[in-house]
């Protein structure tokens, strides 16, 4: 028989002023890997794994630049923001999240300022609560500095109180066990234990770390669950603990994608954000920057210096250096770069080449088509099979309006062209170099706009002699003055 999945709610304390980081933004949105802290810690919350049917987020400080983060990345998923009228501690946190707590079993605390923590700490945390009134995370960390420590019964187990930092004397703060923040605890217990808090304490505070005495007192048990890696309850209170986190998440990153089958060949120097998903024999180079929703698939190489963001990226396809792309996506087995520049909307179709100093935005390509060198391609549909020339422009905008350029299968543009939007060029034509389109050109024709050359003959060599005559009389004019 399987013991039935207890109804679960998780709180996320983001309420606090964060004024060690000397910000007008609130801490919990400051970035940690590209993503907001709070971002990290709402990934951790939403995972199904946990199968938490409620999220509380408690705001304060800064609370309307939190809400309107929690709007805009929802996704459509339910998150509650509840507000901690004048913030007290993260016990008095606590109070303002427990009217939305009412039809749950059990409650998970996360705290907005700690983005390092796994998934798995936080189901093996809810795992050994068992049938005690609470769990919470601890973890011997270098230097315990700020943290509240973990003072333990004789069985190594049981919690038998936290004392915070400033509360605590020499030889509690010898104490390495530090309280990482997250708890699990019974629901019934904490609705009652939150009303028994006091502020007795050095700053004045409601801390939802008395939880554990008040649950001796009552003849409950409160259990310590340990982290394996210290590294995941770092709280990240100030700017130099954020770069930290970052540094070790980036790290943390890098190393799972190894182990997947991808290689980094500067692990110091590469930077994959924690929602991007890479294909096994990826290589990414030195400097190498993959961001936001960035999809890469398997048999990929992208080369130093790339920058993506929101990109997709199908098997076998080549990004030469320095190629910066966002909101795009590049098929199976193209070829980018060096010095390409993709911006939202361009769609490479497979086989797609776009090489050297080439800008698109809002651009389709057809298989195979190619723009090599020193183009800009925009608001366009290139068909299958074309070939654009070097140094070719889209104009496609008059000042005021956009608008489209269309080319149908196998069009050839020759070099130095201009396609003046609206046009639209039927399969197979051809555009001879130097031509400025201004009309439509039918399948299968040719476009030229070129005016007829003339050659001059003696033209350099009567130049030159002018010249000289010119330079005589100047050299006559000064020795007669
Ligand atoms: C807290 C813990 C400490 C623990 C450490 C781990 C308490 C009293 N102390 O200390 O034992 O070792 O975290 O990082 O809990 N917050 C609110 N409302 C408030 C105050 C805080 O929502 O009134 C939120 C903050 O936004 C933050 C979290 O709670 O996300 C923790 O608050 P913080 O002030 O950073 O607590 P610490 O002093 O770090
Ligand atoms: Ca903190």
């Amino acid at each position: 028989m399987t013991a039935t999945q207890p109804r679960r709610a998780v709180v996320i304390l983001a309420a606090g002023k964060g004024t060690r980081m000397k910000s007008n933004k609130p801490k919990v949105l400051h970035e940690v890997l590209g993503e907001a802290m709070l971002g990290h810690v709402l990934r951790l919350a939403e995972d199904a794994a946990l199968g938490a049917s409620r999220v509380v987020v408690v705001t304060g400080h800064e609370r309307h630049a939190v809400e309107a983060y929690l709007q805009a990345t929802a996704g459509g998923r339910a998150r509650v923001a509840v507000e901690q009228v004048d913030p007290r501690g993260t016990g008095h946190a606590m109070q303002f999240a427990l009217p939305h707590l009412q039809d749950v079993d059990e409650v998970v605390v996360l705290y907005g300022d700690a983005p390092l923590l796994r998934l798995q700490t936080l189901l093996d945390l809810c795992a050994a609560r068992g049938q005690a009134a609470m769990s919470l995370l601890a973890a011997e960390v270098p230097d315990a500095t700020g943290y509240g420590r973990v003072v333990l019964d004789a069985d190594g187990q049981t919690i038998a109180r936290i004392i915070e930092h400033k509360d605590a004397d020499a030889a509690t703060r010898a104490v390495r066990l530090v309280n990482a923040g997250m708890v699990c605890v019974d629901a019934a217990f904490l609705a009652n234990a939150l009303s028994r808090l006091s502020d007795d304490n050095a700053q004045r505070e409601l801390y939802l770390t008395d939880l554990p005495a008040i649950a001796r007192v009552d003849g409950l048990r409160a259990v310590v669950s340990r982290a394996a890696d210290w590294q995941e309850i770092l709280g990240c209170n100030s700017r130099s603990e954020v770069a930290d986190a970052s540094e070790i998440l980036r790290l943390r990153i890098l190393h799972r994608w190894m182990a997947e089958g991808v290689s980094v060949e500067r692990v110091a120097d590469c930077w994959v954000e924690s929602t991007v998903q890479l294909g096994r024999d990826t290589t990414l180079g030195a400097g190498v920057e993959l961001r936001g929703q960035t999809v890469v698939g398997e048999d990929v190489v992208i080369e130093r210096g790339c920058v993506l963001r929101d990109c997709k990226v199908e098997a076998g396809a080549h990004l030469l250096p320095y190629v910066i792309a966002s909101e795009s996506s590049i098929g199976p087995g193209a070829s980018v770069g060096p010095c390409a520049h993709l911006r939202p909307g361009s769609e490479l179709g497979p086989k797609v080449k776009v090489g050297n100093f080439v800008e698109t935005k809002k651009a389709k390509f057809g298989a195979g088509a190619k723009a090599s060198h020193l183009s800009y391609i925009g608001d366009a549909d290139i068909g299958a099979g074309s070939n654009i020339g070097a140094g070719t422009i889209t104009c496609n905008y008059d000042g005021k309006n956009k608008f489209k350029t269309v080319l149908g299968a196998g069009v050839f543009i020759g070099s130095d062209t201009q396609l003046v939007a609206p046009v639209t060029l039927g399969d197979g034509a051809y555009v001879g170099a130097g031509t400025t389109v201004t009309r439509d050109v039918p399948a299968g024709a040719l476009a030229v706009s070129r005016a007829p050359q003339q050659n001059i003959e003696g033209w350099v060599a009567r130049k030159a002699a002018k010249q000289a005559e010119k330079a005589a009389s100047g050299v006559q004019g000064s020795q007669g003055g």
